[in-house]
């Protein structure tokens, strides 16, 4: 649940590594340079590198070896990047929009040649097989072409005026600095959504990656810096501080970080949105999950259980959509459980990079022990483990994908987001009761619904079907595209990130009335005179 609660004990537990030991020395791992990376890293950039605060060494998750250090932000570079990026938005902002998604088009093209490399980094330090880590940096590709596309076609409307001789449009502005704070799991794409949107709205940008991925944020930045720099653009554009929590409130409370966007759990998020509220502020929040397959009598069952699997088992169970429950009606339950467990147990586990591997580590060790806790809490509260259970006997993070049976719909376990590969399967009798039980946890970010029944698919999609951001249709609860506006209501924060207008929580809105004519009527017919 607490993704940012793992990453930063992580680094308390464990010292800085010697060099001779890091994996980035071996040859096996020399593909590391190709990404401008070295044993030692600078993890502040705001058009020049630095970092004198605090070494962090990366872990690579599928073995505990040490890959290579990066040195944090202190106070004072931070205050420092807010200044050069605020300087830097100066020259950005009055740059016209379809010339800054000529930038952002060149960016998304930086990844393009890039993307197998960067994939195969996402891989080594977050944990996840390398298909998922190459396609991470694709959404990061597909949110720079779609921002090409809007920063020609942002705008607002000339609304009819009740006056005449007067004009009433709408006119949007960037807010200008726009903070963004991301989360271990999606290392790339998440910062992606966000910077691609943000430039060609004319904002700059500030990124804190997750502590225990900040290889990632470095080779990132490299490639989104030479593209600033071969077009003569300052690189403050698209600054970066690496660092912790004493970051993140820097950021939240700073009254000069314009906009907050925010990509964790909902504990650390509610922290940083009090924050960012205090001082009006704006924020953009993609809090935690608690996502739901509802399988209906009519249901493919042949679609079911592939869309279970991969939106389970998945990135090990650590995207925000990952799907948590799974109810069945009582007719399918016991042929779908069965179907599931066999595919689960055929699930190749390995060495993330294995192209064959469908299922790698955890991130963290700390994970690896809120699975153990979570396992037993399901336990103690009546659930029948029907798969998994165990942690493996292996070097690095890995634990067993699990599945329970015969929870309660509000067992407290049930309604709890664990940020690990826990599958509680639910029986149901009817449609309301699943939808009902579909809204009743605090998240409201993924959802989905499996049947072959018309009515149902649109009472699901009306006011009294899924109150989630995201509600579909005989899909998985995750892997959404870039296209669509990407978040989700009540404890998931309401944010809307990447596609559709999404683009709007990076602008602020002016209603502008002007007067062309000679007289001065007033509104609503009101004669002062
Ligand atoms: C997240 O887990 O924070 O829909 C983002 C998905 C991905 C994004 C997940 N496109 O699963």
């Amino acid at each position: 649940m607490l993704r940012e609660c793992r990453r930063t004990a992580s680094l308390s537990f464990r010292p800085v590594a010697a060099m001779s030991t890091l994996l980035i020395n071996q040859p096996k791992y020399t593909w590391l340079k190709e990404l401008g990376l070295s044993e030692d890293n600078g993890g502040v950039f705001n058009g020049t590198w630095g970092g004198k605060g605090e070494v962090v060494t990366s872990y690579c998750p599928a073995n505990n070896e040490p890959i290579a250090r990066v040195r944090q932000a202190t106070m004072a570079e931070y205050e420092e990047t807010v200044q050069k990026a605020r300087e830097a938005w100066k020259v950005w902002a009055d740059i016209p929009a379809p010339k800054r998604g000529e930038i952002v088009r060149q960016i998304g093209d930086a990844l393009r040649k890039k993307i197998k490399v960067l994939g195969s980094l996402v891989s080594l330090e977050m944990g996840k097989i390398y298909v998922e880590g190459v396609g991470e940096v694709q959404e990061y590709v597909d949110v720079c072409d779609y921002a090409v596309g809007l920063s020609r076609m942002i705008g607002g409307p000339v609304l009819p005026s009740e006056r005449p001789g007067h004009a009433l449009i709408e006119q949007w502005n960037p807010v200008g600095l726009v903070g963004i704070i991301t989360a271990f799991n999606f290392p790339v794409a998440v910062y992606g959504w966000n910077n691609a949107i943000a430039l060609i709205c004319g904002n700059v940008c500030l990124w804190k990656g997750a502590p225990t991925t900040p290889l990632t944020s470095v080779a990132v930045t490299k490639i989104v810096a030479e593209v600033l720099e071969q077009n003569n653009l300052p690189g403050a554009i698209c600054s970066m501080t690496c660092g912790g929590a004493d970051i993140g409130s820097a950021i939240a409370k700073d009254k000069q970080v314009d906009l907050v966007s925010f990509t964790g759990s909902t504990h650390v998020g509610k922290q940083v949105a009090l924050m960012v509220q205090e001082r009006f502020g704006r924020q953009l929040l993609e809090l935690g999950g608690n996502n739901a397959i509802i399988v209906f009598e009519d249901a493919d069952l042949n679609l079911v259980v592939p869309s279970a699997l991969f939106a389970s088992v998945g990135t090990a169970g650590q995207r925000c959509t990952t799907t948590r429950r799974l109810m069945l009606h009582e007719s399918v339950h016991d042929e779908v459980v069965e179907r599931l467990v066999k595919a689960y147990k055929q699930v190749r586990i390995g060495d993330p990079w294995d192209p064959s591997t469908l299922y790698g580590p955890l991130h963290t060790k700390q994970a690896v022990q809120q699975y153990l806790n979570a396992v037993e809490q399901a336990k103690q509260q009546g659930g029948t483990l029907v798969c998994g259970g165990k942690v493996m006997d292996r070097p690095g993070n890995y634990v067993e994908p699990t599945i329970f049976t015969g929870l309660a719909h509000d067992a407290p376990i049930v309604h709890t987001e664990t940020f690990v590969p826990i599958l509680y399967v639910i029986k149901f009798k009817t449609e309301e009761e699943a939808f009902t039980w579909n809204n009743e946890v605090k998240q409201g970010l993924s959802s989905s619904i499996f049947t072959k029944d018309m009515g149902r698919v649109f009472r699901w999609l009306g006011p009294k079907g899924s109150d989630c951001g995201i509600v579909n249709v005989n899909i998985p609860t995750s892997g959404a595209e870039i296209g669509g506006a990407f978040g989700g209501e009540k404890h998931t924060g309401g944010g809307r990130e990447s596609g559709s207008d999404s683009w709007k929580q990076y602008m602020r809105r002016s209603t502008c009335t002007i007067n062309y004519s000679k007289d001065l009527p007033l509104a609503q017919g009101i004669k002062f005179e």
